[in-house]
């Protein structure tokens, strides 16, 4: 049998996961169940990243050990892979006995290998993203993946030779075209890592204790990225006693991954790998990121949604299938309320669900639940057939490419034509006519192969759905088989339908929205809705009269350095001096927008600094609601300094 070994990350327990995080994890189960259907022994590994600095501070600030701490994310951690219906056959932890172990072995195989040395690093280090960055990599002083701040860390520390690997990585890439998916990584590894020449890595750390010691010199502990990558071939048993898994499984056949960590998986994890003369996995795929109103969600960002929430409001499977179906894998998408409702609500509730219950109900209504098929052929039937036995190539060819929305596009079609198929041949009319009896049979039979057909094509992405299928439809065993997805005629002749629950209740749009707006969305999302509309205590028109509002002429607008948001504007608000006004809408005015424009300035206000820059007043915009602002026009013919009441 032909072996299959499929990866996830091992996800950092320093926080509870989030909807991004079951995104990798649930494309990598699709491909697992998917890889398994074919007749494919698979191996589909995942797993937890337990050491390293950022977690000993976590349990630090919650008072107790990192093992401690760890342990009780992890449980969190394995309970949500039960409730998405993952199907792992192994957890590693890094914390794990047998790793620590063969980490240790791994890292004095490439010390003894000449491929490690003993310096001193100095430079920057991000702790949440556990990476080192050079001065010149900052950007704005920042890390450059995550934004974060960074710090100086100075320390004695192990290095590995990465900067000897750099032409064997390049030529591996070339021999090896599909090494790196989507292509567009690749390029972006070479030209903007590899180009500028590979450093050396510092592999080791002797500021901070929670990692694995380095054996032959204890006070330091191995960098925790060499640590973890090192969990693919660990957990196969590599640099144990028993190494017969590594020896059936490895190279994997896929490392799927973040786009944001391509970079440890495309070059540091394959010289590791070329140091400890151990073949390379056959493909990375790094894929995009789910994203809220433009930007990652994560944790740190405050801006995740609760994949428990969601699963336990709409069930596994349409969350599952709104994952795979909505964004195309490799791509960024937005996640929004709105897209995910109206994926539930069309395309489950609407074209599957109420397909597969308006045929068993009108088996039931025209036939008392048992239909013995009759196979007099009509008018459209080829067409519904020969689409039914084109999907499953269609599909596999898209999900052998880990186009996971395109595969489902695919079946989708079917779906669609099935519906279609109803309409065409009219079995409500057929039915008022004895003599059509046998023609109306061969109807139903024909919707329950099609949707057959559909219900085994999806179970790689909706697990749970195919069997309530065929609990309605009476599928056995054999009828749900992949290979049968591509036959005609495997349901057999005579069999017995039963009306069974609604597969996806319809959901109501509006109410909803409002219950996952209020409790499952960063406050800063982007909403259709009207910001709650909040009233202040009454004021007399004296209290009015102390705010000063002038008219005001923009002459000069520029953007404030270093501050992403900020504008530096000035002003001619009739005094005669020029008035400097510091205005936080950079994100949606350029300064030509403003310049030359009449706007209202708050004139009384109280000076105060942005970002070092002195702002006298502030001008007048509106707050919309998606978060953005829109500044208050005057009309161009008011003069400037005139009052406003
Ligand atoms: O990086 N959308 O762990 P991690 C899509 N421990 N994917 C997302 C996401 C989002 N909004 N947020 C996170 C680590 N992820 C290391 C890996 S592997 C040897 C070590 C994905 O918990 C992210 O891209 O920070 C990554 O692939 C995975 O979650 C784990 O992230
Ligand atoms: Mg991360």
């Amino acid at each position: 049998m032909e072996k299959f070994y499929i990866t996830t990350p091992i996800y950092y327990p320093s926080d509870k996961l989030h909807i991004g995080h079951a995104y990798c994890t649930v494309a990598a189960d699709t491909m697992a169940r998917y890889k398994r259907l074919q007749g494919y022994d698979v191996m589909f590994l995942t797993g937890t990243d337990e050491h390293g600095q950022k977690i000993e501070q976590k349990a630090q600030a919650a008072g107790v050990t990192p093992k401690e701490y760890v342990d009780n994310i992890v449980a969190g951690i394995k309970d949500l892979w039960k409730l998405l219906n993952i199907s792992n056959d192994k957890f590693i932890r890094t914390t794990d006995d047998y790793h620590e172990k063969a980490v240790q072995k791994i890292f004095k195989k490439m010390y003894d290998k000449g491929d490690i040395y003993k310096g001193q690093y100095k430079g920057w280090y991000c702790t949440p993203c556990e990476s080192f960055w050079t001065e010149t990599q900052l950007v704005d002083g920042k890390c450059p993946d995550c934004g974060r701040e960074v710090t100086l860390s100075e320390e004695e520390a192990y290095f590995f030779r990465l900067s000897n690997y750099a032409d064997k990585l390049v030529k591996y890439y070339e021999e090896h075209p599909d090494f790196i998916e989507p292509q567009s990584r690749l390029n972006e590894m070479i030209n903007n890592f590899i180009k500028p020449g590979l450093e050396d890595l510092c592999v080791s750390r002797t500021t901070f204790k929670w990692g694995i010691p380095v054996t032959f010199d204890p006070d330091h502990v191995v960098y925790v990225w060499v640590d973890a990558l090192s969990n693919y071939i660990t957990a196969m048993g590599y640099g144990s006693d028993d190494d017969s898994l590594y020896k059936k499984y490895w190279p994997a056949d896929i490392h799927l991954v973040g786009k944001e960590i391509v970079r440890f998986h495309t070059i540091i994890w394959p010289a590791m790998l070329m140091s400890i003369d151990e073949p390379l996995p056959k493909k990375v795929f790094g894929h995009g990121w789910l994203v809220i109103g433009g930007g990652k969600m994560s944790k740190s960002k405050g801006n995740v949604v609760d994949p428990v929430v969601l699963c336990e409001r709409y069930g596994v499977d349409a969350i599952r299938y709104f994952l795979l179906r909505e964004i195309p894998f490799g791509s960024d998408g937005n996640f929004t309320n709105e897209s995910l409702i109206s994926r539930i609500n069309s395309d489950l509730a609407n074209d599957l669900g109420n397909l597969v219950s308006r045929t068993a109900a009108m088996i039931i209504k025209y036939f008392g639940g048992t239909l013995i098929a009759d196979r007099e052929e009509g008018e459209f039937d080829d067409q519904l057939k020969e689409l039914a036995l084109a999907t499953k190539e269609n599909a596999e060819r898209y999900l052998d490419g880990m186009q996971f929305s395109n595969a489902l596009t695919e079946i989708w079609k079917l779906i669609s034509r099935t519906n279609k198929y109803i309409d065409e041949t009219t079995p409500w009319i057929l039915a008022k006519d004895e003599s059509r009896k046998a023609r109306l049979a061969a109807v139903m039979y024909n919707l329950v192969e099609a949707i057959r057909i559909a219900a085994t094509l999806i179970a790689p992405f909706v697990p749970s759905t195919p069997q309530k299928i065929a609990d309605q439809l009476s599928f056995n065993e054999e009828a749900l088989k992949w290979e049968n997805a591509g036959k005609w005629g495997v349901q057999p002749a005579s069999f017995t339908v039963k009306k069974g629950e609604t597969l996806f209740p319809r959901i109501d749009t509006e109410k909803e929205l409002r219950y996952l707006q209020e409790n499952n969305m960063p406050k800063t999302g982007q909403t259709e809705e009207k910001p709650a509309y909040e009233s202040l205590p009454e004021i007399t028109i004296d209290d009015f009269a102390r705010v000063e509002l002038r008219a005001a002429k923009v002459k000069v607008c520029e953007p404030v350095k270093k501050a992403k948001k900020l504008l530096r504007l000035e002003l001619d608000d009739g005094s005669g001096e020029t008035r400097q006004v510091v205005s936080g809408i950079a994100l949606w005015y350029k300064p030509e927008d403003l310049i030359g424009k009449t706007v209202v300035v708050v004139a009384n206000l109280k000076p105060v600094k942005l970002c070092g820059v002195e702002s006298r007043g502030m001008i007048m915009a509106n707050d919309m609601p998606d978060g953005s602002a829109r500044v208050v026009f005057l009309d161009d013919s008011v003069p400037a300094g005139a009052k406003l009441r």
